[in-house]
């Protein structure tokens, strides 16, 4: 098939300070919503778009991220005698092939681009996804699936696309939108964490990208950018620029940010709501909660 997409980095080597101190033994992305890590959402909306090789890219202190994957024999046993079969069945689905996985350790912190840049060996001369794992992406159709349909047809880098309020657009990367079709948006630039009032619009490139390897060669250039990290951004807006073909697209899917505490909690919430098993209880919880909070507004007013 035209335009397949068969690789996907996994950039999982910053330090996730806003989770201090819990980011102080476990990994940012083994913290779970419910009982699911963040790590495996991504995986599982991977291998969904039809990724056959997951490359992540680490650093210190990840030891428990990469024991994540591998099989659990004594577990399995223990799940098996205690006649757990769908609980088997969960704990199975985590665990990796021999290799369908690489990791690739990233030294010093020096950005997002810096951590995609880190793969280049592995990614060679193909197109490649990049999925953060802090971005949860909720739908009917995952995220990444409904990107690489679209790359099938068009080609070229594809970054997924969100409107945020105006007050919080300088924290991401924003989108400079030539033309629109449909949800595929034909960007003429894109510029990392804007000072406010030069943003070129309040359209956010969010955790999810397809990209050809000519980035990988523009990451080459180690540009320092916002923040005086080698940004991610900054190489496809050098792609721009050479006039590569460049997407936003508007997936369809409720985003949250898990690299936040209140996008956390918010998906905590929502997931939770979400499954049969708690529904009922951690809904009436939440009304509850919710009754008391009007209590003592109404008091206070
Ligand atoms: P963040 O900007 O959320 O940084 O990185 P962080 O270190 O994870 O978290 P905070 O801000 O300190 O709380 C976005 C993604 O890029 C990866 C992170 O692991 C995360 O998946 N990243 C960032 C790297 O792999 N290397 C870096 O040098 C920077």
């Amino acid at each position: 098939m035209k335009n397949k997409v068969l690789k996907a980095i996994f950039p999982v080597a910053g330090l996730g300070t806003r989770f201090l101190p819990a980011t102080k033994s476990i990994p940012k992305e083994i913290l779970s919503l419910v009982d699911k890590p963040l790590i495996q959402y991504a995986i599982d909306e991977a291998r969904d778009a039809g990724i056959k090789e997951f490359i992540f890219v680490t650093s210190r202190g990840k030891g428990a991220l990469e024991d994540y994957f591998d099989g659990a024999p004594q577990l399995e046993l223990a799940l098996r005698r205690q006649n757990k079969m769908e609980l088997l069945k969960i704990l199975r689905k985590t665990t990796m092939e021999s290799g369908e996985i690489a990791y690739i350790r990233q030294r010093d912190p020096k950005g997002l681009g810096h951590a995609v840049w880190c793969a280049r060996r592995l990614i060679g001369n193909e197109p490649f996804a990049v999925l953060l794992p802090d971005d949860v992406i909720a739908g009917d159709a995952p995220c990444l699936q409904q990107m690489t349909e679209a790359f099938a047809e068009t080609g070229g880098n594809i970054i997924a696309a969100m409107e945020v309020p105006p007050a919080q657009a300088s924290s991401y990367g924003l989108m400079d939108v030539a033309s629109a079709k449909g949800p595929l948006l034909t960007l003429k630039g894109m510029v990392e964490k804007p000072e406010s009032g030069s943003a070129p619009s309040n359209i956010a490139a969010i955790g999810r990208y397809i990209l050809t390897p000519q980035i990988m060669k523009n990451l080459n250039q180690k540009m320092i950018g916002a923040g005086g990290e080698i940004q991610l951004t900054d190489a496809i807006a050098a792609e721009i620029s050479r006039g590569g073909a460049v997407y936003g697209y508007k997936f369809s899917g409720t985003r949250y940010d898990c690299g936040s505490k209140a996008g956390f909690l918010k998906a905590t919430v929502a997931f939770g709501l979400a499954r049969e098993d708690l529904r009922d209880e951690f809904g009436a919880f939440l009304d509850e909660v919710a009754a008391e909070r009007q209590k003592q507004q109404d008091i206070a007013v």
